[in-house]
């Protein structure tokens, strides 16, 4: 049994020690460059974490788990810039160091040298765990471009909210845990429910992401505070904050979120005051507190009672209260 702690430094040393240095140095040194700037793990933490609930050997699955952070590590790369994202733990992002071409061009070969980890799982479960992981693929570039069609759309509702969040980050939660499953021989129907938790400890985990974006502090969270307001992205906090707001404070929040034209500090405190005074953030920690404990139950369906569950449970619920 491994400890969060121990995991995340089996995960780092493993990144450390693999380097890019083919060429040109433009497409490979971005990749090092995100990579070894930290962040949490918490995915292929995940995978591991899953491996081991099954009794399965944690190095086995390390492989997988690297090509999972490289994939995630590669759809922030260009989240970034289709976010405009100055920051990214507590960095400047790969676009705003280097230019977008080589962001774009780092990112795709990110991806090439995410699928060249992932194929290196046994032949005996190599198509399910490559499915699975396409499908996860899919399933993000298809959350990310909702999340940008919704810049541009007033009418979103918490639901196409929750199928787009679901998408563009749960979706990598639920492949990373049930192939961590697989990994370590746990039959179908119980990757599922490893599948079922990760999903909804992803949908938790945005949704934390959502309140931390305006309420986080700058120091701890590493990127900039208020950028979710400024491209007028549909946040949970937003949606319920219009179907909120009655006469002056509706018209207000619609001249902040309508005009382009804004000084960048005047709307992030005028939207934020508007979020404090109709107390959305408790709304949104309710609905966060829901998905956790959908994601237990899913794990006690799984009927296994070891020390890693107790990590799965624990990790979960501290979730709640990150604030990076
Ligand atoms: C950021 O993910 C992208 C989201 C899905 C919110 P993390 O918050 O896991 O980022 P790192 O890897 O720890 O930096
Ligand atoms: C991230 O959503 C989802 C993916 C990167 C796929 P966000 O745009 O909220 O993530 P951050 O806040 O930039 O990390
Ligand atoms: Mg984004
Ligand atoms: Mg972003
Ligand atoms: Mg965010």
């Amino acid at each position: 049994m491994h400890s969060i702690q121990q995991l995340q430094e089996i995960i780092n040393k493993a990144i450390a020690d693999t380097k890019y240095t083919q060429k040109p140095t433009e497409l490979y040194e971005p990749i090092s460059y995100l990579m070894e700037l930290g962040g949490k793990r918490m995915r292929p933490v995940l995978v591991l974490l899953s491996t081991e609930l099954f009794g399965g050997d944690v190095m086995k699955a390390l492989d997988a788990a690297i090509g999972i952070e490289l994939f995630h590590n590669f759809t922030l790369m260009h989240d970034d810039i289709m976010d405009k994202a100055p920051l990214r733990r507590g960095k400047p992002t790969v676009h705003a160091k280097w230019s977008e071409s080589a962001a774009i061009l780092s990112g795709d070969v990110m991806f090439v040298e995410a699928y060249k980890m992932m194929i290196k799982v046994d032949d005996s479960i190599l198509r399910e765990v490559l499915d699975i992981f396409s499908d996860t693929a899919s399933g993000v570039c298809q959350g990310q471009q909702a999340d940008m069609n919704f810049e541009n759309h007033d009418e979103v509702t918490v639901d196409e909210y929750l199928l787009m969040i679901k998408q563009k980050t749960a979706v990598l939660l639920a492949g990373s845990m049930e192939i961590g499953a697989l990994i370590g021989g746990a039959e179908k129907k119980q990757a599922k429910l490893l599948h079922e938790f990760g999903e909804n400890l992803g949908l938790a985990f945005q949704l934390q992401d959502d309140i931390l974006d305006v309420y986080g502090d700058p120091e701890k969270f590493g990127k900039l505070v208020g950028g979710d307001i400024l491209a007028n992205k549909k946040t949970f906090l937003l949606i319920k904050a219009k179907e909120l707001a009655k006469n002056h404070k509706s018209t207000e929040l619609a001249k902040w979120t309508n005009g382009t034209s804004h000084d960048a500090t005047q709307k992030i405190a005028a939207i934020t005051s508007i979020y404090d005074s109709l107390e959305v953030r408790k709304l949104a920690e309710a609905q966060m507190e829901q998905f956790v404990t959908k994601a237990i139950t899913a794990l006690n369906q799984t009927g296994i009672e070891n020390d890693t569950k107790v990590i799965l449970q624990s990790f979960a619920e501290s979730l709640l209260i990150r604030e990076q």
